[in-house]
């Protein structure tokens, strides 16, 4: 019995994070599984419980917090790994889930696990039972699905079934799979297995996009039989991402004649609101030409096609740039705003205005509000998002001085804050004020350069972008950047100003003060007993 509502699995908070240089702190995830409770999808795969502190707590407090979706964390066929998960999506109850998987490729049984097929089916099963014993709801993943042969999917499928499973999900975990074939194979599997078809066990499936296919790949496979698709918001993830939940939903909906009645429960409007926030707290800038969240999306440039939608909008365009959450016009804030009006703005915009420190937040918008005209939702959005996105700050700026131009080598001025307290919390007893001075090819070489000798660390920039929040000429700059202090792992700061050099200075300093404060966490875990 085939149902016709599609489950939207949102995994941007496991395999969207995995994406190198996309972590994003405990504050920044809850954020996202806010919003993507908003744009109701129905399961979110909040993390890998087993593998980090962070992730733990990451998977257990959204199962604490978040209400409506399925709570769900991911778990090697392995038993520490099964109970860590199992203890933390408790919290979610009867909405807690556990995804174990286990690969079943010809190519890693033999290469990645040495381990023969019965050998796999005894260990899935085992995986599937005790993640049984700990929530109802266990799904299985047969990791490189796709390229594992058709009768011996169908013994995993079988086997973990009847081991308690009621989602099978089939991923084509390297973007191998084409959309015909891929739909062969779903159709297979459901013809084989009469759980798929009597309703005990739904299929769902898992795109990567290395072949750029993932979206259309997951599409192939509903209309093959799978019910569950799983995807990130943007398409983050490992490599070239996995599908992207935006395009994934609206070609449903867009294109429902050809899908026939098949139908999923997210709020469209909410998309753009969330990829947004998914760019921001994941440092990944979307391109402008991406569909349905990308900049241009909805943006006709040709005068034939302005012609065209100034006559008729259904000329040129297929969706409604309002249904994604495009807004058309926007009233802007000034510095004559009260806290009133900007604490009923930030309701508007969906966040939640108890968990804010709304002081600091009405004073750096009265501070902006002094340097520009108007203080656009893109800006409140930013300030708000820069206290998520806040480390323990055991360095500030507090000066920042310099001078360039076309005959002056430039030199940068820097006077820095140190706490010395472990919360990063300033205190006058515990600080210590600093200053140097560094010359660069740029007043931005020059800023880093002194910010390196101050604070004892060398960082190797490897990525630096600078984007405008809001619209004119003094509008707020954010700058983000990826850095990589000695050891290759990339960490990400972001900064904001309305002068760019100031933006990235902050910034680097908030990568600065990630890598000491992740370090400072480490040193304490190797200290505990
Ligand atoms: O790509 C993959 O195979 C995965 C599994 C863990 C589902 O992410
Ligand atoms: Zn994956």
């Amino acid at each position: 019995m085939k149902r016709n509502k599609i489950v939207i699995f949102d995994t941007t908070l496991r395999d969207g994070e995995q994406c190198p240089g996309a972590s994003m702190n405990l504050r920044e995830k809850l954020e996202v599984a806010r919003q993507l409770a908003r744009l109701k999808v129905d399961v979110i795969e909040a993390g890998f419980p087993v593998i980090s502190e962070g992730d733990f707590s990451a998977v257990q407090t959204i199962s604490k917090e978040i209400k409506g979706p399925t709570i769900c964390g991911l778990a090697r066929c392995v038993s520490k790994d099964i109970e860590a998960a199992g203890e933390a999506v408790q919290p979610a109850g009867k909405k807690g889930r556990i995804h174990v998987f286990l690969a079943t490729s010809k190519i890693h049984r033999e290469f990645k696990l040495g381990k023969a097929r019965d050998e796999i089916i005894r260990l899935a099963v085992k995986g599937v039972e005790q993640a049984k014993s700990m929530v109802k709801d266990v799904e299985f993943s047969p990791e490189d699905g796709s390229r594992t042969e058709p009768e011996f999917l169908i013994e995993v499928c079988k086997a973990t079934i009847e081991a308690g499973a009621t989602t099978i999900n089939i991923p084509d975990t390297v973007g191998w799979a084409v959309p015909d074939q891929f739909a062969d194979l779903i159709r297979e599997l459901y013809e084989a297995v009469p759980d798929f078809q009597s309703g005990k066990a739904i299929i769902s499936v898992h795109c990567h996009n290395d072949l750029g296919f993932a979206v259309a790949n997951s599409l192939a496979a509903v209309q093959a039989g799978a019910r569950q698709v799983e995807c990130t918001v943007n398409g983050i993830g490992e490599r070239a991402g996995n599908a992207a939940l935006e395009e994934l939903v609206m070609a449903l909906k867009t294109r429902s004649d050809f899908y026939e009645g098949i139908t999923c429960g997210v709020h469209t409007k909410q998309i753009v609101n969330a990829s947004r926030l998914v760019s921001r707290m994941s440092s990944l800038i979307v391109q402008r030409n991406k569909a349905i969240v990308g900049e241009n999306a909805f943006a006709h440039a040709s005068g034939i096609h302005q012609d065209g939608m100034l006559k008729h909008r259904s000329t040129y365009e297929i969706m409604n740039p309002e249904d994604v959450g495009w807004a058309d016009t926007e009233l802007p804030l000034t510095k004559h705003s009260g806290r009133a009006a900007v604490t009923a703005r930030l309701k508007q915009l969906g966040f939640k205005t108890v968990d804010l420190d709304l002081d600091s937040v009405f004073v750096r918008f009265k501070d902006i509000g002094d340097k520009k005209k108007f203080v656009y939702d893109d800006d409140l959005i930013a300030l708000v998002e820069n206290q998520f996105t806040e480390v323990p700050e055991t360095w500030t700026l507090d000066y920042l001085n310099v001078t360039c131009g076309n005959q002056t080598v430039p030199t940068a001025t820097v006077r820095l804050k140190k706490s010395s307290s472990e919360t990063g919390k300033s205190k006058a007893k515990g600080e210590t004020v600093i200053s140097d001075a560094g010359i660069g090819d740029g007043p931005v070489d020059a800023a880093l350069k002194a910010i390196d000798r101050l604070t004892q660390k060398r960082g190797i920039l490897k990525e630096y972008i600078i984007r405008s929040v809001s619209q004119g000429k003094d509008a707020l700059g954010e700058v983000s950047v990826k850095v990589d202090f000695g050891d290759g792992e990339l960490i990400a700061g972001k900064g904001a100003s309305t002068d760019i050099i100031e933006a990235s200075a902050r910034a680097y300093l908030n990568a600065v003060n990630r890598v000491l404060s992740a370090s400072g966490k480490r040193k304490k875990k190797s200290t505990q007993p």
